[in-house]
């Protein structure tokens, strides 16, 4: 069967269905199932085996169903590397890019050349962590979720990229699996769930169908993992070691509050790229 004819079919049954992109997602894929980035699925109009042809149907049957791609495909672009994702862990989204970006270039000032060891808490996928210990070669990592099917996945992660001799993995509750390491840490990184409890069900069918509720939702305000972690992260941190943690667009002032009440001085509050505050980081004092 002819591609095109398979775009214009999926297409059409994608915009049927309320998917936002159609035409986009249905090159995606497609692009999927020819093994074949988007410019190559453009590019050529080649034709596809009866099971290529099943397989892209029961893709788009998926989608129709409002899977998220990425559960689909069983990967996640971030940054510049394809991680593995399946439904135990959230599906790394563009704006946490900017958290990783940021710790690294804080961490490269602040500890310049020196070996240094990160912790990722609530690690779901690895994608934060992993892709620090790629940016930043001789670093070290940590990595705690509290959900073992999740910790697999950042496993599985880490083998695919090479890293798994530079990670440790540690199934448990925040900081708490890393007792023994106090005050070694260069930094925490962390992007544990911030949605309060009452805003969940209004998020979109993709999110509270198939991703894991424990990675988003956070108590009645979406801020009972961070008031914890706040409590802990000072302690296991170096002196001059960072925080860095990644909120809901309105926590900003009371995740400030909370890091100047728990040994970090003057916490700075950075924007995604939407305009939103979506991280909040210090340094302690
Ligand atoms: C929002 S997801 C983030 C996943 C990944 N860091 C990312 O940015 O894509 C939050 C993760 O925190 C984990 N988590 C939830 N409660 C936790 C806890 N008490 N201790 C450690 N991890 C926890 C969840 O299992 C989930 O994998």
């Amino acid at each position: 069967m002819q591609a095109r004819e398979l775009l214009l079919e999926a297409a059409a049954k994608l915009k049927e269905a309320g998917i936002a992109n159609p035409w986009f997602e249905a090159q995606l894929l497609l692009g999927w199932v020819l093994d074949k980035d988007q410019a190559a699925v453009l590019a050529q109009d080649c034709q596809l085996s009866d099971q290529q042809a099943k397989e892209f149907r029961q893709g788009v049957e998926e989608r129709r169903k409002r899977k998220p791609l990425a559960y689909i495909t069983g990967l996640k672009p971030f940054l510049h590397w394809d991680f593995s994702v399946n439904e135990d862990v959230l599906i790394p989204r563009p704006e946490t890019e900017i958290l990783v970006e940021l710790a690294v270039q804080e961490l490269k000032k602040a500890f310049p050349g020196q070996s240094v060891l990160v912790a990722d808490i609530g690690a779901g996928s690895g994608a934060i962590g992993l892709s620090m210990l790629m940016l930043l070669p001789s670093a070290r990592l940590c990595a705690v979720d509290a959900s073992p099917p999740a910790l697999r996945m950042a496993q599985t992660n880490a083998a695919k990229f090479g890293l798994s001799q530079r990670a440790t993995f540690f199934s448990g509750d925040l900081l708490a699996p890393l007792a023994q390491l106090r005050g070694q840490f260069a930094c925490i990184v962390a992007n544990l769930p911030y949605v309060a409890a009452e805003e969940y069900a209004n998020l979109q069918p993709e999110i509270t169908e198939y991703e894991p509720r424990e990675a988003l939702v956070s108590g009645p305000d979406g801020l009972w993992h961070y008031r914890r972690l706040l409590r802990q992260a000072a302690d296991y941190l170096l002196p001059g070691g960072m925080l860095f943690v990644e909120i809901g667009c309105t926590q900003g002032p009371e995740m400030q509050k909370l890091f100047c009440g728990h040994g970090f001085a003057a916490p700075h509050v950075e924007k995604d790229l939407a305009g939103l505050a979506r991280i909040v980081w210090g340094a302690k004092t």
